[in-house]
């Protein structure tokens, strides 16, 4: 089996206040010291806060990510943070085309293939998030979902380097709900996700991409999950908010790849 480092990154959302947002960092950059060897780590605050998570997690091993960041290094783009803006406060990791901004912010395909080849470009790895609704999945097309989800966003984006691309596979309908995909389910998503990456690019590049999975990820449930071949990691949402739940979901991960 290719052996890739499992990849956890926490997604706080609209969520934390600045004290809190500082206490979460901390909690997490003490309570992974001693996981971060077998498992990548990152957090990703709320825009407001990157700065001061960013103090948190310097010269640690758990990665600064951004939620979201508008294509341009700077410029008339009113209310929006550009590329400049995540390379002073330290970025590395960035979320695009998640669920939320395609179906609450209504974020087009087209946007997101933008985003998605300005974040290469920078340097910065990018977390793809693609998943299917529960109308799609009932009606059989979770693959041809994702697989389109992935073509549009990658179509422009010339990588080499298979550590800068995480793909996550997060059904929308497992997000936020309490309801998980399956581990088997998880599990043949993620394999139709790597053999259309080994089409787009080629097989050694495919073996290598982590394809973390996100929706409803607990403590209870991680390690079911990280026990299927093509499952790298996990992008967790509400139990990211609990330093405890999260740091446990990470010593799944880790404890998966021995
Ligand atoms: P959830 O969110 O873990 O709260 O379901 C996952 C995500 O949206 O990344």
């Amino acid at each position: 089996m290719p052996d890739r480092k499992p990849i956890v990154g926490g997604n706080w959302k609209m969520n934390t206040t600045a004290m809190s947002a500082q206490a979460l960092a901390a909690a997490c950059v003490e309570g992974s010291r001693s996981l971060t060897q077998g498992c990548d780590v990152f957090v990703s605050p709320p825009s407001p806060y990157l700065a001061q998570v960013g103090d948190a997690t310097a010269g640690s091993a758990v990665e600064l990510a951004a939620q979201d960041f508008y294509p341009r290094l700077s410029g008339a783009f009113t209310g929006e943070m550009g590329l400049e803006m995540l390379a002073d406060l330290g970025v590395q990791t960035v979320l695009v085309g998640h669920s939320e901004r395609r179906h609450v912010l209504l974020e087009p395909e087209d946007l997101i293939a933008v985003k998605a080849r300005a974040a290469v470009e920078a340097g910065l790895r990018l977390v793809l998030c693609i998943g299917e609704t529960l109308g799609q999945r009932e009606a059989g097309e979770t693959d041809a979902v994702n697989l389109r989800q992935l073509s549009s966003a990658l179509g422009e984006v010339d990588l080499d380097d298979p550590e800068r691309l995480v793909v996550a596979y997060e059904p929308v309908w497992a997000i936020g709900t309490g309801r998980t995909a399956e581990p088997a389910d998880a599990e043949a998503a993620h394999r139709a996700i790597r053999s259309a990456l080994q089409d787009r690019y080629d097989e050694r590049f495919a073996d290598s991409v982590r394809i973390q999975y996100g929706g409803s990820v607990k403590a209870d449930n991680a390690s079911a999950l990280i026990s299927q071949p093509n499952v790298d990691g996990f992008l967790v949402g509400g139990a990211s908010l609990k330093a405890d739940e999260f740091l446990a979901i990470i010593r799944s991960a880790a404890g998966g790849a021995a």
